[in-house]
C-alpha cells in the first residue's frame, strides 16, 4: 500500500467505527463485536451506502447498497473518494482489514422488479400487459448469466480469468408463474413447485467477484469491461426494458464481504449453463436464502 492508500484505509476504517481518535490502529483486528459491526452499518448509510426502499434486498447482517454506475465508478461521499477513487478500491481497502490473508469475495444481487412492482401486492402483479417486454428480460437474463458464468470457468473466461467466481439469475415466483402460464419459460422444467415458492417475486441477478489482494486494477477493469462491452452486460444494461419501461425501478444493487473460502463451493465458480433447472429449485434462490442468513464481514469486525 501506498502511504495514501494506507491514509484513505485508515479514514474509512475510522470512520466506518466512528472512531475519534487521529491515531490509525494499523494491525487492526479482533475488536469490533457486534457494537462495531452496528457502527460500520450506520457509518457507511450515513457515508451513501444507503438501505434499500422497502421490499428490497435487506441490508442487516452486513449488507450493504451500492449507488447505480456499479462498484467499478468512483465513490462519493466516503473517505478517500477523490472524485477517482472507485468502491472496488474502496473495496480492497476493507479486505486489508478484514480478511488480510486469505481473498476476499463481494458477493452482489441486482433486483430487476418489472414497473409498478414496487407498489404491488406480493403475488398481484399482471405480467400480461407488459408480456413482450417479460419475454425481452427472460432473454436478456439467460444471455447475461451465461456470459459471466463463463467468465467463472477457468477453461472459458476471457478477460475476467480469476475475478470472476460466479453468477446467478432466478426470475421470481410470479414472473416464473406467469410465463409457465402462457407456455413462455424458456425451460419448461421450471414450471414446477419450487420455481413458484422462490424468495424473490420478479427477477433478480447475483454476482461474486474475487479480492486476492493483488488484483484491485484488474478488477476495476475487469467489472468496466463487463458493464460497457457489447459482449458483455452493455446490452442490457442500456436496453429499452432497463432504460425507457421502468424495469428495475425500486430495484437495488445490495452486496456483502466474504471470506471466498466461507461461501459454499455451488455457489463457487460454473454451474453448468444455462439450464437454469435443477430439480429442487432454481440455484439463485438457494444461494440468496444463503447470503440472507449469513453475516458479512464489515470494517470493525475483524
Ligand atoms: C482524477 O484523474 C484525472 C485524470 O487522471 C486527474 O486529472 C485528476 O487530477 C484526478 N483528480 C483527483 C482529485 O485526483
Ligand atoms: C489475483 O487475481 C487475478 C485476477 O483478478 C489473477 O490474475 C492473479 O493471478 C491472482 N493472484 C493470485 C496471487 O492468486
Ligand atoms: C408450448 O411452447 C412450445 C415451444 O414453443 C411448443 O412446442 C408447444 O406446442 C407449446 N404448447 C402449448 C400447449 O401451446
Amino acid at each position: 500500500m501506498t502511504s495514501s492508500h494506507r491514509l484513505m484505509a485508515c479514514l474509512a476504517l475510522v470512520l466506518a467505527l466512528a472512531v475519534t481518535t487521529t491515531a490509525c490502529p494499523l494491525g487492526f483486528g479482533g475488536s469490533g463485536g457486534t457494537g462495531g459491526v452496528a457502527a460500520a452499518r450506520r457509518a457507511l448509510r450515513e457515508a451513501g451506502w444507503k438501505e434499500t426502499a422497502a421490499g428490497e434486498v435487506p441490508t442487516d447482517l452486513g449488507g450493504f447498497f451500492i449507488p447505480s454506475g456499479g462498484i467499478s465508478a468512483p465513490c462519493q461521499n466516503f473517505p478517500g473518494c477523490d472524485g477517482n477513487t472507485t468502491w472496488v478500491e474502496i473495496i480492497a481497502q476493507i479486505k486489508e482489514q478484514v480478511s488480510p490473508d486469505d481473498d476476499l469475495c463481494y458477493w452482489s444481487w441486482q433486483t430487476l422488479p418489472p414497473p409498478g412492482a414496487t407498489i404491488t401486492a406480493p403475488g398481484q402483479y399482471n405480467y400480461a400487459p407488459i408480456h413482450d417486454q417479460a419475454i425481452a428480460v427472460q432473454e436478456m437474463g439467460y444471455t447475461a448469466y451465461d456470459r459471466l458464468n463463463k467468465e467463472a470457468d477457468p477453461d472459458t473466461c476471457t478477460y475476467g480469468c480469476g475475478a470472476a467466481v460466479w453468477a446467478g439469475l432466478a426470475f421470481g415466483s410470479e414472473m416464473t408463474r406467469y410465463l409457465c402460464s402462457v407456455n413462455a419459460s424458456a425451460e419448461a422444467g421450471v414450471c414446477s413447485e419450487p420455481y413458484y415458492n422462490q424468495v424473490w417475486r420478479s427477477p433478480v441477478a447475483g454476482a461474486i467477484w474475487r479480492f486476492n489482494g493483488t488484483n484491485t486494477q484488474n478488477l476495476i477493469e475487469v467489472v468496466k469491461e463487463w458493464r460497457r462491452s457489447e459482449q458483455g452486460h452493455a446490452p442490457m444494461i442500456n436496453s429499452p426494458q432497463i432504460q425507457q419501461q421502468g424495469w428495475g425501478d425500486g430495484g437495488s444493487l445490495t452486496a456483502k464481504l466474504f471470506k471466498c473460502d466461507d461461501i459454499p463451493e455451488l455457489y463457487r465458480g460454473q454451474f453448468p449453463a444455462p439450464p437454469l433447472f435443477r430439480p429442487d429449485g432454481p440455484l439463485a434462490d438457494a444461494g440468496m436464502k444463503f447470503w440472507l442468513g449469513t453475516q458479512g464481514l464489515l470494517p470493525g469486525q475483524a
